[in-house]
């Protein structure tokens, strides 16, 4: 089922590709348990080659088909990296909405952007990074890709489709973290998002903790999820466009001091706003 849901949110052709793929390797796994009793029945009539049954043709099909698919998605990843690098090579800077699925990112990436982002209540409805360009109000341009929604166990076949849209991750500058602060589990979603940067060795990375869905909250449940970290994040709704100029003042603090570190922690204790009224 999730294979199906990857299926119909893939927007990109290496998505498609990587979903054919993980489907393809699900299909022969079993198609080879199958075989085992299958080939007792001895061999079929017509078409097959001497002594082939109809299943081996099938599987000589299907791995045919997973060679083609492996050698596009290689050559897709080459462009993407050559994509990547002319990013880098325009010297703006790149931030990354990340997050656990459904938190938001999609929504922010549109209020931010005005990307015409599809933007889904559905799982994953970001399968493929898409990037655009995010103008901060002094002049200063930045890029923001949307990522994939971290889910807790990612099926083993789509661990690599994953990956691939990860590496956005890492080549970015600073990662926008969001969060759904309505969420009754919240601090496990963070944690899983944290272990799966772990895991990717990002977790280094400048991160701005972005408390999304502000406008479910009340007063004093905003009091009490975001305050308990300790006032770093900050707040906002991406869908009423709550909290943005914040985030956009924090944006640009912290690429300020990616360039200039000597300034760091200068806007470290900076308090959150949840409806416009300041919380700490
Ligand atoms: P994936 O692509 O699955 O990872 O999801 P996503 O993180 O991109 O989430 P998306 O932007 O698709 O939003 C998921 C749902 O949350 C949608 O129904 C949005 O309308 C809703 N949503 C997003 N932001 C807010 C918000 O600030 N407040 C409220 N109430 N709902 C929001």
């Amino acid at each position: 089922m999730i294979l199906d849901i990857f299926a119909q949110r893939a927007r990109s052709h290496e998505g498609k590709l990587q979903v054919e793929l993980a489907q393809l390797s699900y299909l022969l796994s079993r198609l080879v348990g199958r075989g085992i009793e299958m080939s007792r029945l001895g061999g079929g009539i017509g078409t097959r080659g001497p002594g082939e049954t109809q299943l081996e043709v099938d599987r000589r099909r299907i791995l045919k088909r997973i060679h083609t698919i492996k050698s596009r998605i290689k050559e897709i990843q080459k462009t993407r990296k050559l994509h990547r690098q002319h990013r880098h090579s325009l010297g703006l800077p790149i931030l990354a909405l990340i997050g656990y699925t459904n938190t938001g990112k999609s929504t922010l990436m549109n209020r931010l952007t005005a990307a015409d982002v599809m933007v889904d209540d559905k799982l994953f409805a970001t399968l493929d990074p898409t990037v655009r360009g995010l103008k901060l109000s002094n002049g200063l341009m930045a890029l923001v890709s949307d990522t994939v929604g971290f889910i807790q166990k990612l099926p083993h076949t789509l661990v690599e489709a994953f990956k691939a849209t990860l590496e956005e991750v890492k080549g970015a500058d600073i990662l926008l973290h969001v969060i759904d602060s309505s969420h009754p589990e919240v601090d496990r979603q963070i944690q899983d998002v944290y272990k799966v940067l772990q895991e990717l060795g990002a977790d280094q990375k400048p991160i701005i903790s972005v408390y999304n869905k502000v406008d479910k909250l009340s007063r004093d449940e905003a009091d009490e999820k975001i305050l308990r970290v300790r006032g770093r994040g900050i707040a906002i709704s991406a869908l009423k466009g709550y909290g943005i100029e914040d985030l956009l003042e924090a944006i640009r603090d912290e690429l300020q001091r990616i360039k200039n570190p000597a300034t760091a922690g200068v806007k470290q204790s900076k308090s959150v706003t949840v409806h416009g009224v300041q919380l700490t």
